[in-house]
């Protein structure tokens, strides 16, 4: 077990030199911002998404000493994820972090909703998740059995409490948070945490898109900033295998809404 030096911080006691981290919605936002991070702390980043673009420029940016790999991959592509699972697994052996971020989102009341736009979010922010964490779980006991591992996803506030016009979205971070749940009770004695972050409104390329369908003036600087974010994993998977943060709840401090 890795002890903590005394008077040392978590990041003394588990340093990122040697894992791997699985990180999903790599291209955007707060996913983004968590590669970079850990890339930045030591660790070798497997970072997905579907923008080719996008993930070619995340790949510049990296900065070391870790390694920063994108992979395009549609998560809701089984034969997709099933490859790419087999190949980290050949390549790595392990996966000491999996951080969730990808995601879809719709919003609309009831009455105007499309059954479409259900499906969609079923499919990316439930069915997507479930699968890539079951795939991964043999490299997750790996990195278990060897110091701990760490399952993260980033839910919503509306995964706790939904607000009109998001029933569709709220219903997949309720279904996820209870999958997270259940979840950590099987794999826990493996040496695997599972935490759940309850985010409010972070400033992302996703967020501005939802002020701007709002009709209101985006203020990225009073919004929850993707780094804090990355921040808080960073935090969350550097706490030595003694203690487990299950859930936290992080809201705008500036509170523009
Ligand atoms: N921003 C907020 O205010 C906020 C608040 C609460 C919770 N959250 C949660 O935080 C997470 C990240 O949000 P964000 O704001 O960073 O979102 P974002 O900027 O819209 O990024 C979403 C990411 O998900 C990826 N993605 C979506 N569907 C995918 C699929 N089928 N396969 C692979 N990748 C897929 C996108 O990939 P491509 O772009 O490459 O297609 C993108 O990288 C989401 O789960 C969201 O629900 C965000």
């Amino acid at each position: 077990m890795t002890v903590r030096p005394a008077g040392g911080t978590a990041a003394d006691a588990v340093p990122l030199a040697g894992h791997v981290a699985v990180v999903t919605g790599a291209s955007s936002g707060i996913g983004r911002a968590t590669a970079l991070r850990l890339a930045a702390g030591g660790a070798t980043v497997l970072a997905l998404g579907r923008d080719q673009a996008r993930l070619d420029g995340l790949g510049k940016e990296a900065r070391g000493p870790g390694t920063l790999l994108p992979i395009r991959l549609d998560l809701t592509d089984d034969t997709a994820v099933a490859d790419v699972v087999a190949d980290v697994t050949a390549r790595h052996g392990r996966v000491d972090h999996l951080l969730h971020s990808a995601g879809a989102y719709a919003s609309a009341r009831v009455d105007a909703a499309s059954l479409a736009d259900l499906d969609a979010q079923y499919l990316a922010n439930v069915r997507a998740p479930y699968a890539l964490t079951q795939r991964l779980l043999p490299a997750l006991r790996v990195a278990g059995a060897d110091g701990g591992a760490d399952i993260v996803i980033v839910n919503s506030t509306q995964g706790v409490r939904a607000g009109a016009g998001t029933g569709q979205f709220a219903a997949t971070q309720h279904a996820i948070r209870a999958f997270a749940d259940s979840l950590r009770q099987e794999i826990n004695a493996d040496g695997i945490r599972v935490a759940t972050i309850h985010l409010g409104r972070t400033a992302t390329p996703r967020q501005e898109t939802i002020y701007a369908r709002e009709g209101r003036k985006y203020a990225p600087a009073l919004l929850i900033q993707a780094d804090d974010v990355a921040d808080l994993v960073d935090y969350l998977i550097r706490l030595p295998p003694t203690a487990e943060i299950t859930e936290l709840h992080l809201r705008p401090a500036k509170k523009s809404y």
